[in-house]
């Protein structure tokens, strides 16, 4: 039997962003919270950020918020909203603090002030040198901010629904009332009445082969907010960590470099020094994972198919590495049997953030439009966002600060809104999409497995649209898309059961990632020149005069509409990105 729960606020995900915006909406009396997550809250992909979240503390060298912000939307090739990044380095310094005060165990210097280190882009006086602002709790960093926040959002009586699956949005007159969710323990459907309904619900790496993101990273919201015909901002910028461990794509920290790793190739050649040589293995992701690819191509990787690099941490020193990097060096010695304080580890550029995602004001509104037409009743932060703080590529450690400060920007502004709304009318009909996605979907043929398109668009995806693209390679991926989404109508889903049917919810974040791809592949082909992450062979430059713009897709009948809207400057005007 389906039931309508009604919360003032209800949050979709209870990652670091989610928990973030449920925390701060719950500080207001009036207003009830109510938490959805298709996992079980400390289960979610926060839980993996490592390295640190970046603040101008200045707590080991001097340091400024205005160095921070300067590095974000150059690192994010002045794609980045200079508004965004301006407030965003003022506000992560409160918020990191805050975290302090709840109780975060970071990791500290010798006086007791919070520790932290270096990381890629991050640099002091306007890109002179390395900086120190990575606020870290060793390599844990994000595991902490989860098991803090989550203790929070205990304390502040926020009510959770765990494995509820939301898997629409309801939406009367072009304003939110609510979601329907798919309860996992027993198959039913509910709709949950909101007046404000925050979607914090995280990335979609699982589209490609080789990913740090966890399983349940299948960009739902991303998929059911274009179904619904919203746009979705900048997809095409992907992120590659340069760093994934060898095939397996789990991450080894940027902060490992922080400590003093480098890069080598097959030839023992410290490369980076080649590709920048002011701030070498620290530069921006973008650049290193390029840099990568093009040792590979050069016939530099090592091992027997020549296709990877080698991280060497063994100068480093091994208290350090064990105090600071214990989690990551005991990755690389369960999964790879290498044990990083005696040899060079094996590495690879992995899948790992979307800096594209729903377009949002500063307050973390969803936009409806290229004229930045609100959404009523509707908020989105963390990675599944896009407030436009990355541009075209993330730094290391900006996650867990945008999360931090853009969910507590839309807990506080969701909070406010339900406070001076009353709810809105629910429509009789709120879940007949969801019944009739649900029943296509446990009805198909057959005729098809849904491993087998899954496998067959994430290797192609990161074939054809990864590190480096072509019209050619975009062209074929748009074609392999349409085929793959084909067979997708065939699948066929062998459980019928209603409990715990994790076959069903397999199928459904399949087709959510076959959104996702085709949104991301259609506008890297619509874009013609290179920036940040995307890297088109045949347009190698940036092309400010053309492609200074977000870009703004949308689904159209069948196919994609792709629309642009202007990037926020201020006084960083864009200029070559030289590190
Ligand atoms: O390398 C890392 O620890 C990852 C950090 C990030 O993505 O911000």
């Amino acid at each position: 039997m389906s039931r309508a729960l009604k919360f003032d606020v209800i949050v979709i995900g209870a990652g670091g962003a989610g928990l973030m915006a449920a925390r701060y909406a719950a500080q207001n009396p009036n207003v009830s919270v109510a938490v959805l997550s298709k996992l079980y809250p400390t289960r979610s992909h926060t839980g993996t950020a490592q390295g640190g979240v970046g603040a101008a503390l200045g707590n080991i060298s001097e340091d400024r918020a205005e160095w921070h912000a300067f590095d974000t939307i150059k690192g994010g090739d002045y794609l980045t909203d200079q508004d965004v990044a301006e407030t965003f380095a003022h506000e992560v310094i409160e918020a990191v603090y805050e975290l302090e005060h709840m109780g975060l165990p970071f990791s500290r210097t010798p006086e007791g002030k919070i520790a932290q280190r270096k990381f890629g882009g991050h640099t002091r006086e306007f890109g002179k040198s390395a900086v120190e602002r990575a606020c870290y709790a060793a390599d844990r960093t994000g595991h902490m901010i989860l098991q803090t926040l989550y203790q929070q959002s205990i304390k502040d009586q926020v009510v959770f629904f765990n494995e509820f699956h939301v898997l629409d949005l309801i939406l009367v007159g072009g304003e939110c009332r609510g979601v329907v969710a798919y309860e996992l323990a027993t198959g039913e459907l509910h709709s949950f009445h909101a007046k404000a309904t925050v979607i914090a619900s995280g990335g979609n790496g699982r589209m490609f082969k080789v990913t740090s993101n966890a399983h349940a990273l299948t960009g739902d919201l991303l998929s059911v907010l274009y179904r619904r015909g919203l746009p979705i901002e900048d997809p095409e910028f992907y992120q590659f960590h340069p760093t994934g461990l060898y095939r397996i794509g789990v991450l080894l920290t940027e902060g490992a470099r922080g400590e003093g790793g480098i890069l080598l190739n097959s030839e023992g050649e410290r490369f980076m020094e080649r590709y920048a040589p002011t701030i070498k293995d620290l530069a921006p992701r973008d650049l290193v994972s390029r840099a990568i690819y093009l040792e590979l191509r050069a016939g530099r990787g090592s091992g027997p198919d020549q296709d990877y690099v080698l991280l060497d941490l063994t100068q480093v020193d091994p208290e350090i590495i064990e105090s600071r990097l214990p989690d990551v060096t005991e990755f690389a010695r369960i999964y790879l049997g290498v044990d990083p304080v005696k040899s060079p580890v094996p590495v690879q550029p992995t899948a790992h953030y979307a800096m594209g995602g729903i377009p949002t004001t500063i307050d973390a509104n969803v936009i409806a439009d290229g004229d930045n037409s609100v959404v009523p009743g509707l908020y989105a932060a963390g990675e599944v966002a896009c407030v436009s703080l990355h541009g075209a590529n993330r730094l290391g450690t900006n996650s867990l600060g945008d999360l931090i400060v853009f969910g507590r920007r839309a807990g506080v502004n969701a909070a406010r809104y339900a406070e001076a709304t009353g709810f809105g009318e629910l429509p009789q009909d709120a879940q007949e999409f969801t019944l009739d996605l649900l029943a296509r979907t446990r009805n198909g043929s057959g005729k098809e497995r849904a491993s087998h398109v899954r496998q067959e668009m994430q290797s192609t995806m990161m074939e054809n649209a990864s590190v480096f693209r072509t019209q050619e390679t975009l062209s074929r991926q748009v074609e392999e898309l349409a085929e793959l989404k084909a067979r997708y109508a065939e699948v066929g889903v062998d459980d019928s059961g209603r409990r715990y049917n994790t076959e069903l919810m397999e199928v459904l974040e399949l087709g959510f990632l076959l959104d996702n791809a085709e949104q991301l592949v259609h506008a890297a082909l619509n874009r013609q020149e290179s920036r940040g992450a995307h890297s088109r062979e045949d347009y190698r430059e940036r092309d400010d005069e053309s492609w200074l713009k977000h870009s703004l897709v949308y689904r159209d009948g069948d196919g994609v509409r792709i629309d642009y809207k202007p990037v926020t400057l201020g006084k960083y005007p864009p200029k070559p990105r030289v590190y």
